[in-house]
């Protein structure tokens, strides 16, 4: 039995070198080791041996497999490096790969960063707070009590009569006072929750606050500031103007307009033949909001700000209805 497992390795190990490509390798290879080769004929014929035989032939026969194997090893990565790169039938390996579809960031998400970047630039940093907000700073401590006008400006989802969704990011303005001491420079980007609908109204959309309190923070400030943003957001060479207005939280209140990007100034459709484009509110701090979070007023003011980042993203992309955002129409989002 033990010249013939040696006779069967030496037929083996011979043919296995000789094999001259990686087929009769693999022919070779089920000849002798395959589940009805030779070798594992021996194997499984062990139990009819005498017993005292079994162990020796038994080991013999494993170690001739293992030889066995490995010449096979050898050889095929012998052929492997003769033949040079695999070629699979019907596959070209030189051509170039298959790219695959690749997703990008939703127009909203790309006008909020570049909102946040310019300002990020200008020393302001990222503060954040709840959209679950409680009434008191969505309303009390911006100066707007429970009676005030001004809370009729705004259709609030109410949770209970003392939570909401915020109806804009101001509140964090108040949330960064009492946490933060001058001098204080943050924007807040975030979504906010308003019970409206139309073309130019989605029930959530998103704004970015921005305040600023110091020694000495002027009107001059503010207007320097809004300025650059709007020539960098649209064109270097945006006019911009600054209108009174009314906001309970600031003293004095502007709003603040852009000449019109569609038609720059001569009048169109988009800016009902004014020209202009009405894109952020601002104002210098009332001095009650500054007192409701302990600042003193004879040290510090301040300025704020909001903006709509819908309203920037359809005037930069010359979109006209905002639900196209939210309606996931890939014809609309792989435009961008
Ligand atoms: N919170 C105002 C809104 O949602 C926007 C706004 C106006 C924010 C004036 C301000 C500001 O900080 O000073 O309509």
């Amino acid at each position: 039995m033990e010249d013939r497992l040696r006779s069967i390795e030496d037929k083996a190990i011979k043919a296995v070198r000789q094999a001259k490509d990686q087929e009769t390798l693999e022919e070779i290879k089920v000849r002798f080791l395959g589940r009805k080769g030779i070798l594992t004929g021996i194997l499984k014929g062990l139990g009819r041996l005498p017993r005292q035989e079994r162990p020796k032939v038994g080991k013999l026969a494993n170690e001739v497999k293992v030889r066995i194997e490995r010449a096979v090893r050898q050889r095929l990565k012998a052929l492997e490096k003769e033949a040079g790169p695999k070629v699979i039938k019907g596959f070209d390996p030189t051509l170039p790969g298959r790219t695959l579809p690749r997703g990008h960031l939703h127009p909203i998400t790309t006008v909020l960063h570049k909102v946040c970047s310019i300002f990020e630039r200008l020393g302001f940093s990222i503060a954040e707070g709840p959209e679950i907000e409680l009434d008191f700073y969505n309303f009390e401590a911006l100066n707007i009590p429970p009676d005030h006008p001004a809370r009729d400006m705004q259709d609030t989802f109410y949770v209970d009569d003392k939570v909401l969704l915020r109806t804009h990011t101001s509140p964090i303005q108040v949330r960064t006072m009492e946490v933060m001491k001058p001098p204080i420079r943050i924007i807040a980007p975030g979504k906010v929750y308003r019970c409206d609908s139309d073309v130019t109204h989605t029930p959530m959309f998103h704004q970015v606050e921005g305040l600023m309190v110091d020694r000495e923070v002027s009107f001059a400030h503010l207007k320097g500031i809004l300025t650059h943003f709007a020539q960098e957001i649209f064109y270097r060479d945006t006019k911009v103007r600054f209108r009174p207005s009314f906001f309970p939280f600031t003293e004095p209140s502007a709003e603040i307009d852009i000449q019109c990007v569609m038609c720059r100034g001569g009048g169109c459709r988009v800016c009902s033949d004014t020209g202009w484009l009405e894109v952020l509110g601002a104002g210098l701090v009332h001095p009650q909001v500054l007192r409701n979070v302990g600042i003193d007023t004879e040290r510090y003011s301040g300025f704020a700000f909001g903006l709509g980042i819908e309203r920037i993203a359809m005037l930069k992309y010359g979109i006209n209805d905002i639900r196209l955002f939210y309606d996931n129409d890939l014809r609309f989002l792989n435009q961008f």
